[in-house]
């Protein structure tokens, strides 16, 4: 049983606050990921959990003991660092034992353990070359091994995968899926990359200014998001948002004069609608349940194989939709065009606060 609790964390660095009243439980077993912009506390919390920073309130629990005060090395945990941390003098086979020569372990034993971590990751003809001699990709999957051979409680992933070029990237990543449900270690994974936590994520954990902006399945997070900025982070191209009013059950967006009845049930007054490009549809090709009709015009049309993403005007906004390729014909840049939404798929938000009102 390796779960992992944090509760009530906070971490102070001077007058930054890095982490906020952090709480957040990665069941046993899970695969979560902790998904933010830049500087918004994640590698901060990695570093937390596996005990290379010092909490500066709250208490951090790993398969129920806790762990709070102990020593990384008390912790049981292996964290995989973005820059790989290999011993640049010692061989391949020397990077991934070292943990277990560390502690100690009997020769016959360390041996069994990285050619087995070798052959799992695909590199046994690698044990003899320095990491030098390897590309990113393979020298990430020796700091992977390196982890997997102390059979940890706990794995901590802080971005493994992002000074990869794209292709590599997406191999990876699949072969991190494979390894997790090989071995079924409870994970923590960071990334900035929304697609990157959306694939690998059991739960993604969206953060914010060291705060917990919302956590869920992917799905959740996609289809619910629980506020603004969760809205606009994940999903690409990213959801549209259309300030107007709401009264009566319909939507008015002022600078168009569109009028749209929506019926959902929500407060009246200042509104965001939240709709993503994928919830657009040109008017004569709608979704089952559409909303009416909005007057729009087309300004820009970009081709992207096997669907387009084409930026419409609509009063004094933008609203992006996504269109398959056998649509474009239709479509001409300059001119105007009828869209609707798919009424199913709106959002939303409080003007003020940013958070889902529907
Ligand atoms: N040792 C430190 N001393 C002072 N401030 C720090 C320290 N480490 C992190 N911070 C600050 O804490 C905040 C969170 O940093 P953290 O590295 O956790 O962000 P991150 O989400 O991992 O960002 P990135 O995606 O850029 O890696 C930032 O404002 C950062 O400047
Ligand atoms: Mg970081």
């Amino acid at each position: 049983m390796a779960e992992v609790v944090l509760e009530g964390v906070t971490k102070r660095f001077g007058d930054v606050i890095a982490v906020r009243d952090v709480n957040l439980t990665v069941p046993d077993g899970s695969f979560t990921v902790l998904l933010g912009p830049s500087g918004c506390g994640k590698t901060t919390t990695l570093r937390l959990i596996a005990g290379l920073e010092e909490v500066t309130e709250g208490r951090i629990y790993i398969g129920g003991h806790d762990v709070t005060h102990l020593e990384p090395k008390d912790r049981n945990v292996a964290m995989v660092f973005q820059n790989y941390a290999l011993y640049p003098h010692l061989k391949v086979y020397d990077n991934i034992a070292f943990g277990l020569r560390a502690a100690r372990r009997p020769k016959a034993e360390i041996d069994q353990k990285v050619r087995e971590a070798a052959r799992l990751l695909g590199i046994e003809d690698l044990l003899d070359r320095k990491p030098r001699q390897l590309s990113g990709g393979q020298q990430q999957r020796v700091a992977i091994g390196r982890a997997i051979v102390r059979n940890p409680n706990v794995f901590l992933f802080d971005e493994p995968l992002s000074n990869l070029d794209a292709k590599l990237r997406v191999q990876m990543r699949t072969e991190l899926l494979r390894l997790h449900r090989r071995l079924r270690t409870t994970t923590i994974y960071v990334t900035h990359d929304q697609e990157e936590a959306m694939i690998l994520g059991d739960t993604v954990v969206v953060m914010k200014d060291g705060r917990i902006m919302q956590i869920g399945t992917p799905s959740e997070i996609y289809n619910r998001p629980q506020n603004i900025f969760v809205a606009g982070f994940i999903g690409s191209p990213e959801m549209n948002f259309l300030k107007g009013r709401y009264m009566d059950g319909v939507y008015l967006h002022p600078s168009s004069g569109t009028r749209i009845r929506l019926d959902i049930p929500a407060a009246e007054g200042e509104v965001v609608l939240g709709v993503r490009p994928d919830d657009v549809y040109l008017a004569e090709h709608p979704p089952p349940e559409a909303t009416d009709p909005l007057e729009a015009m087309v300004d820009v049309v970009e081709f992207l194989g096997s669907r387009a993403i084409v930026s419409l005007v609509l009063g004094e906004d933008r609203v992006r939709m996504v269109v398959p390729a056998s649509l474009v014909g239709e479509l001409r840049e300059g001119s105007p065009c009828q869209v609707v939404f798919d009424r199913g798929k709106l959002h939303l938000f409080d003007p003020e606060t940013g958070e889902r009102i529907n």
